[in-house]
């Protein structure tokens, strides 16, 4: 059972609760997949910690300890290749990747960005939207591409933005959203509803001409 079920590795730089909200779904077994390993640049990631505390694999690889990007990215990828995952998934990865290894896993690597891309690419996400005075805001999954937050988007989550909204409590709005939609993608891709094929998503059998949209109410749930 557990063979034939999609393999994942997840990649975090922090806190890891994307990673857990998947982890999570894994064990509830409604999404067809399991954790293979999680990984992780930051040998403090507090991710780390509470993967190893529900018996997952974890490990850390320090940039710093390699004498280039390519060097540390060849070294994660062969870390990554030997628990032999079908998906990466970049789980608040915050390192940029170059294009050797976004060619290698080229197709099966997903990234969550918090905001509507393509609006608010990079950092500072839920500030940024804030500041411009934005009536929604969200999160999206998108398919990875040499393109900082670039690759074809399969799935946005949307909230309102509230007049006495602040940093935190919006954050806090869209991470409790992509803790419910990071799993659903992952389980599309593991039943055969979403593919990547030659570098687009095709859903239920037709290419995606832009991201599939799921509204939330002001709470962060239906
Ligand atoms: C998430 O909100 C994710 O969208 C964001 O980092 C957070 C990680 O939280 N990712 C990015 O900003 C990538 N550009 P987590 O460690 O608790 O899952």
């Amino acid at each position: 059972m557990s063979e034939a079920r999609l393999s994942l590795a997840i990649l975090i730089s922090g806190r890891g609760s994307n990673m857990l909200a998947i982890a999570d779904s894994c064990d509830r077994g409604g999404i067809g997949a399991r954790v293979a390993c999680v990984a992780s640049d930051r040998i403090d990631a507090a991710g780390l910690v509470a993967a190893r505390g529900r018996g997952l694999e974890a490990f850390a690889l320090a940039p710093a300890a390699f004498g280039s990007r390519e060097a540390f990215e060849d070294a994660l990828a062969e870390r990554l290749d030997a628990a032999r995952p079908d998906l990466v998934v970049l789980a608040g990865f915050m390192r940029i990747l170059g294009p050797g290894f976004v060619a290698h896993y080229r197709g099966r690597m997903l990234n969550i960005h918090p905001s509507l891309l393509p609006k608010f690419k990079g950092l500072h996400t839920h500030r940024r939207a804030l500041e411009a005075g934005e009536l929604a805001h969200g999160c999206s999954i998108h398919l990875v591409t040499d393109e900082l937050d670039g690759g074809p988007v399969v799935l946005q989550g949307r909230v309102a933005v509230r007049p006495d909204d602040d940093e935190a409590s919006l954050s806090a709005r869209v991470q409790a959203i992509e803790h419910i939609l990071y799993p659903r993608v992952i389980g599309w891709i593991a039943s055969g509803r979403l593919a990547s094929r030659e570098g687009r998503p095709w859903f239920d059998g037709r290419a995606l001409d832009g991201p599939l949209v799921e509204e939330f109410d002001g709470t962060g749930f239906h």
